[in-house]
């Protein structure tokens, strides 16, 4: 899962993925195409939205995404236009490239297609952006994950 940050969207979606693989059957991580918070954890407003939700994201701590992540996934999944840029930028090749898509396309019933940045606004977003982030992950579990 990759975001420009990684301590908003991709960390959401890296818990809400991981307590719905309930069998262990992906390798699921995430990771920002910036540095600007590398090593800290999700922003406050992230952590308790999952919070209310269920998931505890607390320990997780964001990293750079990586052309060695290439190597590492299978599938690598962005939630805006602009991470899918800034990722295929690292591709080293056509196999690469194909690995990478966005999010909110997994879900076929979704009428958007990136997520969109909750950072700088309020607690409201980070709940639409759960909505988004949840039905997508259901429908990588039903697809995937059987
Ligand atoms: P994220 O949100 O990409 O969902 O983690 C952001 C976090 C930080 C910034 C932008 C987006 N920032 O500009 O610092």
């Amino acid at each position: 899962m990759v975001c420009l940050g990684n301590i908003c969207r991709s960390p959401m979606a890296e818990g809400i993925l991981r307590d719905l693989d309930m069998r262990g059957a992906f390798d699921i991580d995430s990771a920002g195409t910036s540095a600007y918070h590398v090593g800290e954890a999700p922003d406050l407003r992230a952590t308790q939205c999952m919070s209310r939700n269920h998931h505890d994201i607390s320990n997780l701590r964001a990293r750079q995404f990586k052309v060695q992540d290439f190597d590492s996934f299978d599938r690598i999944f962005v939630m805006d236009k602009s991470n899918m840029r800034d990722v295929l930028s690292l591709a080293r090749n056509e196999e690469e490239k194909g690995k990478v898509s966005l999010l909110l396309r997994e879900n076929p019933k979704s009428a958007v297609s990136e997520v969109p940045d909750p950072y700088f606004g309020g607690e409201q977003g980070f709940e639409y952006v759960y909505g988004l982030l949840h039905d997508a992950c259901s429908s990588i579990i039903e697809k995937y994950g059987h």
